[in-house]
Formats: C-alpha cells, sequence, structure tokens
C-alpha cells in the first residue's frame, strides 16, 4: 500500500495569512509542475492546501497544454452568474445543473451582461472539433469553443479544477475555489470510446444512463452497445418479436434478463447525444447468436431451435450462412438500427465465428456489408472481419491480447491493408471485465490480470507491428458482463481503469506518463465517492486518505 505523503504543519500557519498565502503559492507552484505532462510526479504535495481550499489542477484526461497561474484563483459565490453567448445555451444550462445542485447556489443563466464575477461560455467560432480553451482567472472563468461538443468537453475539465464535494447531489458548504489556469485542450484521438454488453447482462435505460454519466466525466465519446449474445437479445424488431420477447427473456446465470422498445432505444441515444456520445449498436454475428437462434427456428440450417443459453462459452452458434431468410433478418435488424441510431456506424459483430466455415464467414461478411452500405451506415466490426470482406472507411475493433496473439494482429493488419481503420481494445490492456488482481471477485482471467497500470500504459500507436497512428481511428474499453450484474459491479471494473482508456485516447503520447497520470487519478477518487460510484482502490494509487 502507497501512503499518502505528510501535509505540511499547518498548526502554526492557521492563523497568520501572510504565512498562508505563501503556503499557497508554494502549493499551487508544486501543483503547475504536477500538471505539466511529463514533469516529474510531486511526492510531496498534500491534495489540499492549507484553508481556504483550493483544489490543485489535477485533470484526466491531462490536457494537451495546461499552465497553472501561481496565486490564482476565482471563488464561485452566492452572486455568480452563468454568461452565454449565442449558440452555448446547452453548455450553460447543463453546467449549472450540476452546480446548483451541490453548491446550492441561484447561479442565474444569462445571455447578456459582462464577464467580470462570471463563468462565461462562448462559440468562438474558430477551431473545430472536441477543442476548448478554459481561462480561469481571479475576475472570471471563460470557456471557449468551436463547438458546442467542445464546449461540454471543457465543462468536464472545469468539473475536475471545482472541489470533489462539487459531484455531490445534496448542497454542501464549500468553499467553492476553482485554481487559475490557462487549458488549450484537443484530443489525440476522434473515437474514444467505451463498450457496454447488455446481453449477457441486461442493464437498464437508467443503468445506461448513469455509465453515460460516468464516462462523460472522461470524454468519452463513444457508446458501443454489444445488443446480442448467445444469452440475450436486446432490442425490439418490428416483424421478428420473439427476438425479444423470447430471445431476451433470460441472461448468464438464468435471471429474467429484458429488452429494449424503441422507446427506450430512443432515450438511450438521446441521452448519450447530450452528452455528445455517439450510439455504435452492434448485432453480433455469425457467432454469438443462440438467443435469435432460439427464437426463429428458421434461422437455423436444420430448422430446429435450439434452448436458450444461460452458460459463458462462447464459439458454439452460428447463423445459417445459406439461407436467405438469414438475409431478411439481418436486413430487418440492421436496418430498424441504421433508422434508431443517427451516428453513422452499424457494428456488426463477426468475433469467434468458431462455428462458421471460413468461407461461410466470408460470404456472410460480403453479405452483410452489402446490407449495412444499403441502409446508409459505415461498418465496424472486431478486427477478425479482416479475414473477409472490409469496405474502406470501415472501422475494424482489435481485441486481442496484444501480447502473443499473432493472428489477431495479422487480421488487424489485413483490415487495415484493406482500407479500414483500427479502434484498439487489447484485452490485456482494454478490457474492463478482466480481472485486476488474482483475487478480483468479479470479472475474467483469460487475457491476464489488468492492474490500473496495465490499463494506462500502452500507446495505441505503437502496440502492433505495422500499425501507426495514422491506422488508429482510436480507443475503446469494453465492459463484458458475464460476472456483472449491478450498478456497483460496473463501478468497480469500470472506475479506475475507463479514466485510464480514456486519456490514452485524448492526452497526447508525449504527454503521459504513469507516475503523473497515478497522482492526477488519486484525486477523482473522492468525485467518485460524491457521485456515489464505487470504485476499486488499486494500491498503486495514492488515494486520499478517507
Ligand atoms: C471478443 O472479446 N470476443 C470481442
Amino acid at each position: 500500500m502507497i501512503s499518502l505523503p505528510t501535509p505540511p504543519s499547518r498548526a502554526p500557519r492557521r492563523h497568520r495569512p501572510s504565512t498562508v498565502q505563501r503556503a499557497l503559492t508554494t502549493s499551487a507552484a508544486a501543483a503547475a509542475l504536477a500538471a505539466v505532462p511529463g514533469a516529474p510526479a510531486v511526492a510531496g504535495l498534500p491534495l489540499h492546501a492549507a484553508a481556504p481550499a483550493v483544489a490543485t489542477p489535477r485533470v484526466v484526461p491531462a490536457p494537451a497544454s495546461l499552465r497553472a497561474l501561481s496565486g490564482v484563483s476565482f471563488t464561485l459565490t452566492r452572486r455568480t452568474r452563468i454568461v452565454v453567448r449565442p449558440g452555448a445555451d446547452r453548455a450553460g444550462t447543463y453546467l449549472a445543473a450540476i452546480l446548483r445542485r451541490s453548491t446550492g447556489y441561484p447561479l442565474p443563466i444569462s445571455r447578456t451582461g459582462g464577464t467580470a464575477g462570471a463563468i462565461a461560455l462562448s462559440l468562438t467560432g474558430g477551431g473545430g472539433g472536441e477543442a476548448y480553451r478554459l481561462s480561469v482567472r481571479r475576475d472570471a472563468v471563460r470557456l471557449s469553443s468551436g463547438t458546442p461538443t467542445g464546449l461540454f468537453r471543457g465543462l468536464q475539465t472545469l468539473r475536475q479544477l471545482l472541489p470533489p464535494a462539487v459531484e455531490s447531489a445534496t448542497v454542501r458548504p464549500g468553499p467553492w475555489s476553482v485554481p487559475g489556469v490557462e487549458v488549450d485542450d484537443a484530443p489525440r484521438f476522434a473515437w474514444r470510446g467505451t463498450m457496454l454488453d447488455v446481453a449477457r447482462h441486461f442493464f437498464t435505460v437508467a443503468q445506461v444512463k448513469r455509465y453515460i454519466d460516468t464516462a462523460a466525466l472522461y470524454k468519452i465519446n463513444v457508446l458501443h452497445l454489444h445488443l446480442s449474445d448467445d444469452q440475450g437479445w436486446r432490442i425490439a424488431i418490428p416483424g421478428w418479436p420473439r427476438l425479444a420477447s423470447y430471445g431476451g427473456s433470460t441472461a448468464v446465470g438464468g435471471g429474467p434478463g429484458g429488452h429494449y422498445t424503441e422507446r427506450d432505444f430512443a432515450e438511450i441515444v438521446r441521452y448519450a447525444a447530450q452528452h455528445y456520445m455517439t450510439v455504435v449498436p452492434e448485432i453480433d454475428g455469425p457467432g454469438h447468436t443462440n438467443a435469435a437462434l432460439a427464437s426463429y427456428a428458421k434461422l437455423n440450417c436444420d430448422g430446429h431451435a435450439p434452448p436458450l443459453y444461460t452458460g459463458t462459452d462462447v464459439g458454439f452458434s452460428s447463423l445459417c450462412i445459406g439461407k436467405p431468410v438469414t438475409y431478411e433478418f439481418l436486413d430487418a435488424v440492421l436496418g430498424r438500427l441504421a433508422k434508431l441510431t443517427p451516428g453513422p456506424y452499424l457494428h456488426i459483430g463477426g468475433d469467434e465465428a468458431m462455428s462458421t466455415k471460413p468461407a461461410d464467414y466470408a460470404e456472410y461478411l460480403r453479405r452483410v456489408a452489402a446490407i449495412v452500405r444499403r441502409h446508409g451506415k459505415t461498418l465496424s466490426g472486431w478486427a477478425d472481419i479482416g479475414a473477409a470482406t472490409v469496405p474502406r472507411g470501415s472501422i475494424a475493433q482489435y481485441w486481442q491480447p496484444a501480447k502473443g496473439s499473432e493472428k489477431g494482429t495479422e487480421t488487424a493488419r489485413a483490415a487495415v491493408r484493406k482500407g479500414a481503420r483500427l479502434v484498439m481494445s487489447p484485452a490485456d490492456h482494454a478490457y474492463l471485465d478482466m480481472k485486476y488482481t488474482a483475487s478480483t471477485p468479479l470479472g475474467q482471467d483469460w487475457a491476464g490480470l489488468v492492474e490500473v497500470r496495465d490499463a494506462y500504459a500502452w500507446d495505441p500507436g505503437t502496440l502492433l507491428d505495422g500499425v501507426t497512428d495514422k491506422d488508429v481511428a482510436g480507443v475503446e474499453a469494453p465492459l463484458w458482463t458475464e460476472t456483472i450484474v449491478t450498478d456497483r459491479n460496473i463501478d468497480y471494473m469500470t472506475l479506475p481503469r475507463l479514466p485510464a482508456v480514456a486519456e490514452i485516447g485524448w492526452t497526447p503520447q508525449t504527454g503521459r506518463s504513469w507516475n503523473d497520470f497515478r497522482v492526477r487519478l488519486a484525486a477523482q477518487g473522492p468525485r467518485w465517492t460524491a457521485l456515489g460510484r464505487a470504485f476499486y482502490r488499486s494500491p498503486q494509487v495514492p488515494w486520499p486518505a478517507r
């Protein structure tokens, strides 16, 4: 267990403002050092300076550029306003909701007036995508971006500069000080995703929203939903009612399962969009399809429906490649998802098709790619698709452990040669369902144990021989749920590893170091507690004392 450094002795200083001021300045300077990407960790730094508490800038993912302004801070008061310039209304409403809840301050949103004493949000028209600028000075907080998306990402940085109690669902005493900073930030990769497997166990709309809340804090922008597998079918499809009513009626271990109605799914899409997250729906095939095969006998080559399956084996099911009804089914399902999903991608699975002959697999991919194209979407699939048809511009998701899986690496390279870009989810780094240690009560270990450092210390641009940055669309951390049932289970496996993968996707490689990350990560612990998230207290991270 790594113990926290002892804070400087405060007792004699408490009543001597000039000394307190000096202590603050020193602490701010140390904090600036801690926040400089690549700088050594500041081992002796206390989490909070002497009162008044001004949090040190410890942001995850680390911004591309963050300059701490020594001795400068902005303090939120009962009189603080949120000033929104044209186009920034939504960002203002979002920020006000978070701040009002915990500060109890009115924080009126105003479209007019000066920025003095305010938090000012503006669309600059300059810069694109997710880039933003954040300036915290004594007189005001100013956040600007060329897009509402960038404003939203910048607000996540601002949240993390406030004291952890800002995340509380009830009014807390404050003080609400923000350390002075100049942040100039933009992501390394456009795709920074997480996947939730709602097939092995079903998660309600409310649970998915809660997961989106967690992920948004770390600037995750893709929510991949694994909607079907051997153990469950989770989305209602018109004309194919038994997929959901029967195929969705159970789960791993034999629980009651569940499925999303179209309205449920639309609500997830809406909530994700509110958090500037693209939903990527996955219908796995030709393997991982027992729930569909059990629901409709006609989908089986022999015309007999297998029983529902509630175990955890993989590789035993396959759609019937030669039957026209297979493609009627796929057209109905993918067509419906294309309509329900505003994002450009349909994920067609394609992994672990061990019960499909290679020639049949190739035929299946050719047909499914045509269906995806006909519905106006871009194909995404597990990188196994590299062995078959991969339309140019597709996304291939690398998932095998990076160590010792030459075949997985070869299919990924083949996908790149065919014009796909990779989303990197190496199981021995990015899988959120791997156990942290041998004694982790949840999860699996087929890809090894994945402690926080393993989740953090890899580079998607150099992990695979023959794959470089330009071949990589981004990163994704999948949470498979064979052993995951509750929100607490999700939290425990996700935190702290999802923020680790999020930083890999966001922060320039030259701005990342484990020693710096673990200190910034430690500062997230009290935030998760305030948010009601039950996280894994990894001994690799110097968490503040409880
Ligand atoms: C996978 O883990 N089979 C994608």
